[in-house]
């Protein structure tokens, strides 16, 4: 694919100013390029590199009236050779077009979203930073541009990569652990919906349910299927719990809950480090007994951007609370977390194959 680049002149670029940051949020800065191809006539065309700046879009973009809108969060990271890595970068892509199927969206092939990812990387490689915990991160997006109020699919749509230097997801990084709220009035996803894709659709309806998660000092919420009988996931990130026998639990993945590429990434991992790890439907009563009658040792949640969460308290709309095991951070999680953010960073060896190196030039 030819990708025309007009770059800012070097003067212009300032990267330095992560380098010297002491740590990063998550998702406020941006690099200084964004990578763009429009889709019209039935093709992908228009591959471009430019400064990150406003995008222009019609006031009837149908994805502004009917949130024809979908996304992807990947990472990538700074080794100590210099060099720069994505992880898993091809499972964001292939999930990217699970998303624009799901949302009648045309797909785009799996080699030219990486292509397009590894030449905004090369071009921005100044922008990773190196501190613990942080990342580049990346946030690939396709929406719909049509200017048409009639309730149909877009016949255009921009692909927009943008890059953001990012620290923890949740402040504090992996020292804290996090409270849920339960809610049986709320839920993120039905089944025969959208749930299983990463559309826009799925998160803005979600603010008002986090809102009240916050007023109850949680994090977050702890999604339950529309009959409130199964846990489902967490509004940014997939639930587990390991049972005292050492046996870790993620819900079986359903058209209402997202694939995390961080859950299927640590299911590998903990089994080649000796856990057994299941896969099922969990009845929330089933796992209230649990917590309480101590089976259930530790919990969290897998995400790209929250890495592995540790959970350590579940609130209810009634106040009550559930606390998992003595509220620390679990020997499991931290043995987990450390063998799967080495890979990562290139602390251990990639023996997964995860990992790509951003070709140079
Ligand atoms: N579930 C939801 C709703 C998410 O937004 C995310 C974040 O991407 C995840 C789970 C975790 O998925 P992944 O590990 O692929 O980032
Ligand atoms: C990610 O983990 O990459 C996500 O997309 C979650 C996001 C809502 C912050």
């Amino acid at each position: 694919m030819e990708i025309k680049m007009t770059l800012k002149p070097e003067r212009e670029r300032n990267s330095d100013s992560i380098k010297n940051a002491e740590s990063l949020s998550f998702g406020k800065l941006r690099s200084d390029h964004m990578f763009l191809m429009n889709y019209e006539g039935g093709v992908w065309k228009d591959a471009r590199i430019v400064p990150y700046g406003p995008v222009e879009v019609m006031p009837g973009a149908v994805a502004l009236h009917y949130g024809q809108s979908v996304f992807e969060g990947a990472k990538a990271f700074r080794h100590e050779d210099g060099e720069i890595y994505t992880f898993r970068f091809e499972e964001n892509a292939k999930r990217m077009n699970h998303s624009l199927s799901t949302l009648c969206m045309p797909e785009i092939p799996v080699d030219i979203q990486m292509e397009a990812t590894l030449k905004l990387l090369d071009v921005e490689r100044d922008w990773c930073p190196a501190q613990p915990e942080s990342s580049l991160y990346i946030r690939p997006f396709v929406f719909g541009t049509e200017d048409a109020l009639g309730m149909e699919p877009s016949a255009t749509y921009t692909y927009c990569i943008m890059l953001s230097p990012s620290g923890a997801y949740y402040p504090g990084g992996f020292k804290n652990t996090v409270r849920l709220l339960i809610t049986d009035r709320f839920h993120r996803a039905v089944s025969g919906g959208t749930g299983s894709a990463k559309c826009c659709g799925n998160y803005g309806q979600a603010f008002r349910a986090a809102k009240l998660s916050k007023t109850y000092g949680a994090k977050q919420v702890l999604y339950l299927d529309s009959s409130n009988t199964y846990i489902e996931e967490v509004g940014a990130m997939n639930h587990f719990h390991i049972t005292k026998d050492k046996t870790i639990v993620i819900p079986e993945f359903t058209d209402s809950i997202l694939k995390s590429i961080t859950s299927i990434s640590v299911m590998e991992l903990a089994k080649s480090l000796g856990y057994e790890v299941r896969q099922e439907r969990i009845r929330i009563n089933d796992f209230i007994e649990q917590v309480k009658s101590g089976d259930i040792i530790e919990a969290g949640g897998f995400g790209t951007a929250a890495v592995i969460t540790p959970v350590c308290e579940y609130i209810f709309e009634n106040n009550e609370v559930i606390t998992v095991g003595d509220c620390t951070i679990g020997e499991n999680i931290r043995k987990i977390y450390d063998a799967y953010t080495a890979i990562q960073t290139g602390d251990a060896e990639d023996k997964f194959g995860w990992l790509t190196k951003v070709p140079r030039g």
